[in-house]
């Protein structure tokens, strides 16, 4: 049978025949040239070009606006966002999320990590009464020396995972929340430890 075939083709036709089953073979049939995806059309994909800039005299319609450049330009902002127990709780969250991880949970660099990577303990007085609100604001939106940031990414990486209000709420918590606290587990641990080291009368 294949003989006869073969006898019967010519040269010309067995190729043309090659050709023919290669394109019907599924994987190239489906594809090029005649697959088109519905995505590649002459529109402006995400990340693409040149942003638009916004409409001149367009003003932010929510956030805090911030023209700071660097951290020694934030040291001397004032923090815009009270210290109410609510923003606290929010700085709490953000900082077990963001920066627990380096500085521990209390903030004091008891974490497995903090003495690897040489994270501070932010319950000194050197954060606490030595760097203002702007400067801790700072150090948070651009990073520090070895510290990533979490508002402008730079050289050194980083990211922008947290908003100009977050930053204010997780120094908010720092400043304000941390101490008391800190304190607050002393005493509990204090009074732990008390009752546990009183010598019950054995009979
Ligand atoms: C990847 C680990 C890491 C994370 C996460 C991290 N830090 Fe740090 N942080 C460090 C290290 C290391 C230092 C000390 C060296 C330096 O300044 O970079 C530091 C220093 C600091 C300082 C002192 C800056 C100064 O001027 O001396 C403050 C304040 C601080 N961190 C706050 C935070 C807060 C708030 C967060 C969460 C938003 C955070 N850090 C997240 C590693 C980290």
């Amino acid at each position: 049978m294949n003989y006869s075939i073969n006898c019967v083709m010519s040269r010309e036709m067995k190729k043309l025949c090659v050709i023919l089953v290669i394109l019907a073979m599924p994987s190239v049939a489906l594809a090029w040239p005649w697959s088109q995806d519905m995505m590649n059309q002459p529109s402006i994909k995400p990340q693409e070009g040149v942003m638009t800039p916004f409409p001149s005299r367009s003003v932010p319609v929510m956030g805090i606006p911030t023209k700071v450049a660097n951290r020694d330009e934030a040291k001397t902002l004032v923090n815009p966002i009270m210290a109410t127990a609510e923003s606290i709780k929010k700085g709490r969250t953000l900082f077990r999320i963001y920066c627990s991880a380096c500085h521990g949970l209390a903030g004091k660099a008891d974490s497995p990590i903090s003495p690897k990577i040489g994270a501070i303990d932010l319950t000194d007085d050197y954060v606490q009464k030595s760097l203002t609100e702007g400067w801790l604001w700072g150090t948070i939106s651009f990073g520090s020396y070895v510290m990533p940031a979490y508002g402008v990414p730079n050289e050194q990486g980083g990211s922008n995972d947290l908003t100009v209000e977050e930053r204010w709420h997780v120094v908010n918590f720092v400043k304000t929340g941390m101490l008391v606290e800190a304190k607050e587990a002393d005493e509990a641990a204090a009074a732990a430890a008390t009752v546990k080291s009183i010598d019950w009368p054995v009979k």
